[in-house]
């Protein structure tokens, strides 16, 4: 399946998407990469692995619903079936999330339905929890809100600061998200009626 990957910095999660993909068993090609900001860290990444990139910057734009416009026009250019946020700081539009509805998946790094939104670790840490994590989920009007399909603990150890955990869930991040891309490219994980339904693994 042709998948499109929208960041906004780093693109280490991105990076894991485009190793996995390099393998030709793998139900994913990553046929792009769109950044909203210009000197998002993970566009020279993707250009040095061959993939094409494009900035798409919501400045350029008079309103959101014609940032998500271009997103979705550059989408179409690049012939996109599947799109995957991985870090990409912004919320998009009702209209572009319905018409993604069930093809567009994110990582949020925490165990979904808890810590919704920015500064999940600290916020993990402050609550006291001894288990953490990340989901992959489908992408809904909600923000961190879709029907969830897949998620990985982490403890979180004793001495942990912020930078310890975000690093170890990090790692859980890079594994995860490739394995729950393969799955919607597969067809094992869709989404219906607003809940994900999962194949069953003989
Ligand atoms: C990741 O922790 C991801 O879960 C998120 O933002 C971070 C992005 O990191 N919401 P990277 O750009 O993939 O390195």
């Amino acid at each position: 399946k042709r998948t499109v990957v929208l960041i906004s910095g780093r693109g280490s999660n991105m990076t894991a998407l485009i190793a996995a993909a390099s393998n030709p068993d793998y139900p994913a090609e990553i046929v792009g990469v769109i950044s909203d900001r210009a000197n998002a860290a993970g566009l020279g990444i993707a250009a040095a692995r061959g993939i094409a990139t494009k900035v798409i910057s919501r400045a350029d734009y008079t309103s959101k619903e014609a940032h998500d416009g271009a997103i979705d026009a550059a989408l179409a250019s690049l012939g996109a079936e599947i799109v995957a946020l991985a870090g990409y700081m912004r919320i998009l539009g009702a209209r572009f999330v319905e018409k993604w509805l069930g093809r567009m998946i994110n990582i949020h790094p925490a165990l979904l339905p808890a810590f919704k939104g920015l500064d999940t670790h600290a916020r993990a840490l402050r609550a006291g929890i001894r288990i953490h994590g990340c989901t992959v989920h489908f992408v809904t009007l909600d923000m961190d809100d879709g029907p969830i399909i897949a998620q990985a603990a982490v403890p979180v150890m004793v001495g942990d600061n912020e930078d310890m955990l975000a690093a170890r869930v990090l790692k859980a991040e890079h594994r995860l998200y490739p394995l729950a891309l393969g799955l919607v490219a597969e067809g094992k994980a869709r989404m219906e009626g607003g809940r994900t339904v999962l194949a069953h693994f003989a």
